[in-house]
């Protein structure tokens, strides 16, 4: 692998780890001897604590009550988390009602559901790609609504979500909340308690800062889910169903324990250093950028102007030119490692009108400096220049 040079790809997945969490998959994989659940020699019992010790610091994180940490399931990533979600809870005729800015990895298992006739859905418009209105999807509620599924930030535009207040319009209907924290855990304060969150999904390798294929479902007691998975959990061998307790029911086969390791030192790495801290820093660095971008002839910054609005997305086109061709510029020629295209969230730039274009997105994470930002500002000032 080469060293990259100024890496602004942290909504894909965040680089450079922090180095306790290189520290932590690797020590895992030296010492552990054990897989979860599946003995109980002292090894075994040392990964259960980890496990266990992981769910606590991410109910903390998320403000999950103590009592319900073993309901913070574990999955590969956030795009496991939604399905479990979505296949596991909704029943034929149900009416579900979801955003305009969906990621694909929510928006196709319920595109799925519905073409197999099992759902119907309404889309909340979110215009520009900036968040719904809230009252718009209040008046949307139907008596077979079943659930509520919206992401928290968009990975395009950046547009958060107004949880709190969907949160209130789920509690006054008495119906559950989906939320998709890919692009918040980590990032922006997520209070799975406050806001009546019923599920959060939730990626270990973005904002979290943690290693790929990690991620989990927090599912709120009130539900009951089917597995999305089905196999054995080191618990209960001998009925043919799956442990009805959690986390066991949705945790078939042997877990990423290296990961798992990995993550449990960047949630603690994220919880020392302070979440407002880091919010406070991406943000600095956000609003840098947007205003930079925004002041360069011919460019075009998309979604909310403000940057406190948003998580540390700045997604942006120069002029006409195909958003793919500037990233591979800035890539080959600068050093500059962005991602172009559609991001996955085709709805998000319909939203837009960059279907054809798509957009130059810029995101920024904790390791990232000033520096940088000045010196992207003024490549992308030769870009656009011609
Ligand atoms: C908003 C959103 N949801 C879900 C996902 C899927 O996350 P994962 O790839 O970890 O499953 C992503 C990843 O890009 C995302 O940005």
């Amino acid at each position: 692998m080469v060293p990259l040079g100024i890496y602004l790809d942290n909504a894909a997945t965040s680089f450079p780890k922090p180095e306790p969490v290189c520290q932590g998959v690797a020590e895992y994989l030296k010492t552990a001897c054990a897989s979860l659940s599946r003995g109980s020699h002292r090894g075994a019992v040392q990964v259960e604590e980890m496990f266990l010790e992981t769910r606590s610091l991410l109910g903390e994180l998320f403000n999950v009550k103590p009592e319900h940490i073993n309901r913070i399931v574990f999955a590969s990533g956030a795009t496991e988390a939604l399905n479990t979600a979505v296949q596991g809870l909704l029943k034929p005729g149900s009416h579900v009602i979801t955003s305009g800015i969906e990621h694909n990895a929510l928006w196709r298992p319920l595109k799925m559901l519905e073409r197999e006739g099992i759902v119907e859905l309404s889309v909340i418009p979110c215009p520009e790609g900036h968040a719904l209105d809230p009252e718009e999807l209040a008046n949307a509620l139907r008596d077979n609504t079943a659930l509520v599924a919206v992401t928290h930030a968009s990975n395009v535009t950046g547009a958060i979500q107004p949880i709190p207040q969907i949160g209130q319009i789920c509690r006054e209907a008495g119906i559950p909340l989906l939320v998709d924290g890919a692009q918040t855990g980590g990032v922006y304060p997520i209070d799975v308690d406050g806001w009546n969150i019923s599920l959060l999904a939730f990626t270990g390798h973005k904002g979290l800062m943690g290693p790929q294929g990690t991620g989990g479902l927090y599912i709120g007691p009130e539900l009951e889910l089917k597995p999305l998975k089905y196999g054995g959990t080191g618990s209960a061998s001998l009925p043919h169903e799956m442990p009805a307790w959690l986390p066991d029911r949705f945790e078939a086969g042997t877990p990423n324990g290296p990961g798992i390791a990995g993550l449990r030192a960047a949630v603690k790495f994220i919880i020392a250093e302070g979440l407002e801290q880091i919010r406070r820093h991406e943000l600095e660095l956000a609003a840098m950028l947007q205003q930079g971008l925004a002041e360069i002839p011919g460019v075009t910054v998309y979604g909310p102007a403000d940057p406190a609005a948003k998580v540390p997305i700045v997604s942006c086109n120069v002029g006409g030119v195909d958003s793919e061709e500037v990233a591979y510029v800035l890539d080959e020629v600068y050093d500059i490692q962005v991602r172009a295209g559609l991001h996955c969230a085709p709805q998000a730039h319909r939203a837009l009108g960059t279907l054809d274009q798509g957009a130059v997105r810029f995101s920024i994470g904790y390791f990232n400096t000033k520096e940088q930002i000045d010196a992207v500002l003024e490549v992308v000032e030769v870009i656009a220049r011609g």
